[in-house]
């Protein structure tokens, strides 16, 4: 039987979700990849369980995580029944409905048809009364945003979700869907953008957006799958997501990147951290980042990325050599 660590709470650090009452921690664990059908059970359990011990008190998934699509959540269901379910209200689950989910007109994008009939799905799968997030996955350009974040409200007064959130939307999309969840009564609790030392985009106006509303932003693919850590500095290793070459591709590991990574590799050597773990760090450096949504494939990641926490500060110069590097210089 699994007994949580009764030190979990002595070194995580929690941050607050924009101006709501939720705390989390600051790193956090998605289960896009390894803990679907095809992959080894034991595995994403004793990932599960370790981030927990450590204080990873928030797992994200998604309707279509797996493959298949909706096996992630059903390995969550079965670890959550035998390992977690006394420390139900220790935990914060989320789920989405967005992309792509069953055939048919109705499996996909944004209707309120579509979100609700996910939501109960996912319920199921896990095995959960609620879910304590429910995002849209993406914005729909051809569903009014009323619709889909009217299923957003719904989930939540109807006590199938505890908070409501986004995901994708870009900041003007932002700003227009908290103003509706704010006036439908369901304030918007948190968005989740890609955002890393590869990906920025969020800078660009998104986050002003977030601190100016009170929304809270959790931040996913902060080694931009990998690639920012130690993993592809000498190849392809046979077990690592590239070498699935799906959605992080082969031709994206090119000696222009393999450059900026070994450059960063050195500067995190220098500040005592993995690359990885300075790569969390430095998503953590601005304050209006909640948490950082990691990935991992192994129990020694999930320690690597919480071991980020022990060092979150940046010197200016540390940083102006980081963006040189980014730029290319
Ligand atoms: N809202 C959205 O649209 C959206 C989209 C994508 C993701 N997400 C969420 O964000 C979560 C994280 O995304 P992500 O998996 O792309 O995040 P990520 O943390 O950038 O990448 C995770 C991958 O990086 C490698 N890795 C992790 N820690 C490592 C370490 N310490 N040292 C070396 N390699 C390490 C592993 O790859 P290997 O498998 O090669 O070992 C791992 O699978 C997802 O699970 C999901 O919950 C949301």
């Amino acid at each position: 039987m699994y007994v949580a660590d009764d030190k979990r709470y002595d070194s995580m650090q929690y941050r607050r979700s924009g101006r709501s009452g939720i705390q989390l921690p600051a790193v956090s664990l998605g289960l896009w990849h390894n803990f679907g059908g095809v992959d080894n059970f034991e595995d994403s359990r004793a990932m599960l369980r370790r981030a927990f011990d450590l204080g990873i008190t928030h797992f994200d998934l998604a309707n279509n995580y797996g493959p298949p699509y909706g096996s992630a959540e059903e390995t969550f269901g079965q670890i959550l029944k035998k390992d977690f379910l006394p420390y139900r209200d220790e935990l914060i689950i989320s789920t989405k409905a967005g992309w792509d989910m069953w055939p048919g007109p109705y499996g996909d994008l944004g209707s309120r048809k579509y979100m609700l009939a996910s939501l109960d799905q996912s319920l199921k799968r896990m095995g959960l009364e609620y879910v304590d997030i429910f995002y849209h996955h993406r914005p729909d350009p051809d569903t009014p945003m009323e619709e889909s974040l009217g299923a957003l409200d719904t989930a939540v007064h109807s006590g199938r979700a505890l908070y409501a959130g986004i995901s994708a939307y870009n900041a003007k999309q932002t700003a227009a869907a908290v103003k509706i969840l704010r006036d439908l009564g369901t304030p918007c609790l948190i968005h989740q953008p890609r955002y890393s030392m590869f990906v920025r985009d969020p800078e660009q106006g998104l986050f002003d957006v977030l601190e100016k509303e009170g929304v809270g932003a959790i931040v996913f693919s902060p080694l931009a799958q990998g690639l920012l850590s130690d993993r592809y500095l000498h190849g392809i290793p046979s077990d690592s997501r590239a070498a699935r070459n799906f959605f992080l591709k082969k031709k994206d590991i090119g000696a222009a990147t393999l450059a900026r990574v070994r450059a960063l590799n050195e500067i995190a050597g220098q500040r005592g951290q993995t690359l990885a773990e300075m790569a969390v760090a430095w998503v953590l450096r601005d304050p209006r980042v909640t948490s950082a949504l990691v990935g991992t494939s192994k129990v020694s990641q999930v320690d690597d990325n919480v071991g980020a926490l022990k060092n979150l500060k940046f010197s200016a110069e540390e940083l102006r050599k980081i963006d040189g590097v980014l730029a290319g210089k």
